[in-house]
């Protein structure tokens, strides 16, 4: 059955917002190089666009994680599916992420990620809903603050699907 998905920021906003977001990383980051970390599977097209705005040499690293919990929100527990597969010791690491939601994943993971002894850990979530913020997390380069709503496309799925869309949507799931 098809679910119905409204747009609530289409390609050409996105694109716009990202471009921002890569002028802005260039100019604060100037004269280092950047190592990205790009959660999957839900950064990876966020963080290709990203990558392309970014005027400074850029390597593109991966984990990917999952949290214990139910459909609907993480526990806090979070477990490491696929891991950096070299040090980041001393390196700039720009974590990319999709959406930050209760923060429980974020929170954790860049605690892990500063015990590795890298210079510095900067996050970039492509959206930010607050309203569910459960423990603390510090974004440094936001793309979209939204309300509570159910969000797929640019990456973001609803069971595995949608991750395609080029826009950002509202799913209403049918009943
Ligand atoms: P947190 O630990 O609650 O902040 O979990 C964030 C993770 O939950 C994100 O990386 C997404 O995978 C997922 N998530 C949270 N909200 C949404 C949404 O609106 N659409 C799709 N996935 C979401
Ligand atoms: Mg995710």
């Amino acid at each position: 059955m098809a679910d119905k998905i409204s747009i609530m920021y289409t390609e050409e906003e996105v694109d716009k917002r990202i471009a921002e977001l890569g002028a802005q990383i260039t100019k604060e980051f100037a004269g280092k190089e950047i190592t990205m970390v790009c959660i999957l599977k839900g950064a990876a097209a966020f963080a290709c666009e990203l990558a392309k705005r970014i005027e400074l040499p850029v390597e593109m690293e991966y984990m990917r994680c999952s949290s214990y919990g139910n459909e609907t929100e993480s526990s806090g527990v979070v477990k490491i599916d696929l891991d950096l597969d070299r040090p980041i010791r001393g390196k700039n690491i720009l974590v990319v992420e999709d959406i930050i939601d209760t923060g429980r994943t974020m929170n954790y993971l860049i605690d892990i990620l500063k015990d590795r002894g890298p210079a510095e850990v900067k996050l970039c979530a492509l959206l930010d809903k607050p309203d569910r913020r459960v423990v603390d997390v510090s974004i440094d380069y936001t793309g979209f603050v939204i309300p509570d709503e159910f969000i797929v496309g640019y990456g973001l799925d609803y069971a595995q699907k949608y991750r395609n869309l080029p826009y950002i949507g509202i799913v209403e799931v049918e009943e």
